[in-house]
């Protein structure tokens, strides 16, 4: 039989037990860094060597951290689910825990991309510096989507979310568009579940159960709320 389609829209909260901080909030990334001038399109044409620095810095910690309960979870739902996940995170908890399908809405650190060709995009594992430049001897840039760019994989995302059988948003504040805007694509009646710790602004939202818990605890409560609804609708 088929399985159901389970999609999950993750945001920085579910690393933050993988030890790499969010964005929002108090401790938050974007206290420390003025979020346009590290990332945004403007910011790396004023300084592309701080903007530099700041991706070198976080990719190193993106490669040190590791999966947690809530990415291993999610990995294993698969047994039972068809998985799509969709991450604003540019971390590859999601990949190393071992889930098979996985859409990065902002880029992905490990990669870089040139600066005149969007498309010839490779892996980076170490540092990125000023003087690497691409096949065609442009400077490269991080592969990711920096505020005043397009999201490319939006529409494949939109297309993902509409099809959901279940719908999770997991460690997301939806402040950022047009990512927050997915979480109303899904259909009216679908089952949608939201875990954070925190209150998110999901005004409207139908068929919602919000379990408000850490990704760790909250992700296996949400496997035995699904394992319920299998049960019912199998
Ligand atoms: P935020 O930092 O805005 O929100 C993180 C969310 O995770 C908040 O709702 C927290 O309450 C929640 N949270 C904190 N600890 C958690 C935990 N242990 N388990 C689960 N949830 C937890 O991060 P995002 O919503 O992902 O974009 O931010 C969206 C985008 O803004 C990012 O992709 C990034 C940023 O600017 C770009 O850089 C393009």
């Amino acid at each position: 039989m088929k399985k159901p389609h389970l999609v999950v829209l993750t945001g920085a909260g579910i690393s933050a037990e993988s030890g790499l901080g969010t964005f929002r909030g108090a401790g938050g990334l974007w206290e420390g860094y003025d979020i346009m001038e590290v990332a945004s399109i403007e910011g790396w044409h004023q300084n592309p060597q701080k903007v530099l620095e700041f991706y070198n810095f976080r990719r190193a910690a993106a490669l040190k951290a590791q999966p947690n309960a809530g990415h291993q979870t999610l990995a294993e739902l698969e047994a039972l689910f068809e998985v799509s996940i969709i991450t604003q995170n540019v971390d590859t908890l999601h990949e190393r825990a071992g889930s098979s399908r996985v859409i990065h809405l902002h880029g992905r650190l490990d990669q870089v991309r040139s600066s005149v060709n969007p498309n010839d995009i490779s892996d980076w594992p170490g540092d990125l510096l000023w003087g690497d430049v691409c096949a065609q001897g442009s400077q490269l840039r991080p592969h990711i989507v920096w505020f005043g760019e397009a999201v490319p994989e939006y529409d494949h995302a939109r297309g993902i979310v509409q099809s959901a059988d279940v719908f999770a948003v997991i460690g997301t504040s939806l402040q950022v568009y047009p990512a927050a805007g997915l979480v109303y694509e899904a259909g009216g009646a679908t089952p949608k579940y939201l875990i954070d710790p925190e209150p998110v602004p999901v005004a409207g939202l139908q068929a919602l159960t919000t379990i408000r818990a850490t990704a760790s605890a909250g992700v296996p409560e949400m496997r035995r709320l699904l394992n319920a609804w299998l049960a019912e609708n199998r």
